[in-house]
């Protein structure tokens, strides 16, 4: 069974970031294949990932909506969605990506919802380890449209707002009932002046704080100039990766 992993926190903080270099390096370490979810409306893993996805599942389901009334007699609505499932699923080298897109929007499609529901759960097992990239809200993990995480990552700047937002989700988790094996969180991109301030606020957190990454030019360099993390091969900010890895792999017996 994959071994799932789902990056959340404040917006800004580096979650889509830190999501497409730990695809990138399971990948790289042979653990693969991955299966890269990006739950983010405002999609941005396939840029990181280096692919532009030709459609997400909110574009599915909108294609769905519409064409239903339009379906040849016999032809069932199940194998209509799981075909277009199917192209949604982006192929990379190692690795593949589906991008959610927009929500689920105010009408009740819930017939819809659970097929693409079920689809997603029984595509996981092909895959070793699964990554989620969240939105910066905590609707997904409190829609509880995720099923089961083995390791719940927050990450945290030293925007106090972010670490209210780490507060929030310990709350909202505490409540989920073993539904999330691990919890975790990363500090990143924290400046000297604010570390012990910072540091002494996370102490009070029921998250197990794996490393404290700092600014690298050369990953916001990349960034810019829209390379994907692919192309980073000597930034100071890998040797983090590794440890968050060699920990959560670790942990679950993989790494
Ligand atoms: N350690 C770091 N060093 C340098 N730049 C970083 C670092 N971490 C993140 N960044 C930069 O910070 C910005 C925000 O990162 P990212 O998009 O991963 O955040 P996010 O939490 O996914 O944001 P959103 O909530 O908007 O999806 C990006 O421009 C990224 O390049
Ligand atoms: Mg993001």
């Amino acid at each position: 069974m994959a071994k799932s992993i789902a990056v959340a926190g404040k917006g800004g903080s580096g979650k889509s970031i830190l999501a497409a270099l730990l695809v990138h390096n399971l990948c790289k370490r042979g653990m693969g294949p991955v299966l890269a979810i990006d739950a983010d409306p405002d999609s941005n893993l396939g840029t990181l990932l280096g692919i532009e996805p030709a459609k997400t599942i909110g574009d599915l389901r909108e294609e769905v909506l519409k064409e239903m009334k339009n379906l040849p007699a016999g032809v069932p609505k199940a194998s209509y969605v799981e075909t277009g499932l199917h192209e949604i699923i982006e192929e990379s080298e190692g690795f593949d990506l589906i991008t959610m897109g927009r929500g689920e929007g105010a009408g009740c499609y819930c017939s819809l919802n659970n097929m693409i529901r079920k689809f997603s759960q029984d595509l996981t097992p092909s895959y070793s380890w699964v990554v989620i990239d969240n939105e910066a809200g905590l609707e997904h993990i409190s829609r509880r449209t995720t099923q089961y995480i083995d390791s719940l990552i927050v990450v945290i700047n030293d925007n106090p707002l972010s670490f209210h937002s780490a507060q929030k989700i310990e709350a909202l988790t505490d409540d989920m009932q073993g539904r999330i094996r691990k919890r975790y969180m990363v500090t990143n991109m924290i400046r000297d002046e604010k570390r012990d301030a910072v540091l002494r606020r996370l102490s009070g957190l029921r998250f197990e704080h794996i490393c404290d990454i700092p600014y690298d030019i050369k990953l916001e360099e990349a960034v810019y100039e829209d390379k994907p993390v692919s192309s980073l091969t000597e930034a100071l900010i890998l040797t983090y990766i590794d440890q968050i890895i060699d920990r959560i792999g670790g942990e679950n017996g993989t790494a």
